[in-house]
């Protein structure tokens, strides 16, 4: 075909940058009950503090959450870096307010790529004595890792290519496919 079709959900493109589907909803929604079945289970009888990273998670942790079957309370943290670009730039951080001494916590992150961000946060949230800390990730890039990270509940380990959809975004588009779509490198 000649010309691109945003309405075909193999390809979506935005700013002339081309992705091709990669995770399905179904594959999607499969490994967020295995995680959820992981935390019910090891929590069991506990209490825990789920810590949302928004934006990208916002999806992720709706989804996670609700099969979540023990008492837990919920907050969101932002870590937004500068600039729209497909690289990390300076990150910030916003943390103020949560009450962690004593709690175990669950940072729920949509990606991790080079650790970056989580070790900043871990660093942070460690400093508020909580009982524990634990990181759960919907999809992890291993080869690109920078700071090394102890990451309890991982989703996928994909490719170390940029991805977008089911919260993840390029340049703020594409947060709200339902599907994973991943940088189409051949077509570019
Ligand atoms: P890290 O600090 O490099 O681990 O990445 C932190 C954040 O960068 C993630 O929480 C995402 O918000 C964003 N990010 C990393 N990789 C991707 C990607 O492939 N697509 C969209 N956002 C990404
Ligand atoms: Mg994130």
């Amino acid at each position: 075909m000649g010309y691109i079709d945003n309405t075909n959900k193999e390809i979506y493109e935005i700013r002339n940058v081309r992705f091709k589907k990669y995770i399905s909803k179904e594959i999607i929604n499969q490994e967020v009950q295995k995680i959820a079945n992981r935390i019910n289970n090891d929590y069991a009888g506990q209490k825990v503090l789920f810590i949302v990273v928004l934006k990208g998670s916002i999806f992720f942790a709706s989804d996670l959450l609700r099969k979540i079957e023990l008492d837990c309370e919920i907050e969101t943290v932002r870590a937004s870096s500068y600039g729209d670009e497909m690289i990390n730039s300076k990150l910030r951080l916003s943390i103020e307010n949560i009450n962690m001494f004593n709690k175990n916590i669950i940072i729920v992150e949509d990606i991790v790529d080079t650790g970056n961000t989580l070790s900043e946060l871990v660093k942070r949230i460690q400093s508020e004595k909580p009982k524990s800390v634990e990181i759960v990730t919907f999809l992890s890039k291993p080869e690109k890792r920078e700071k090394p990270l102890d990451i309890k509940y991982v989703g996928i380990e994909i490719a170390p290519y940029f991805v977008i959809g089911y919260g993840l975004d390029y340049a703020e588009q594409g947060r709200n496919l339902p599907d994973i779509y991943i940088l189409d490198e051949e077509r570019q």
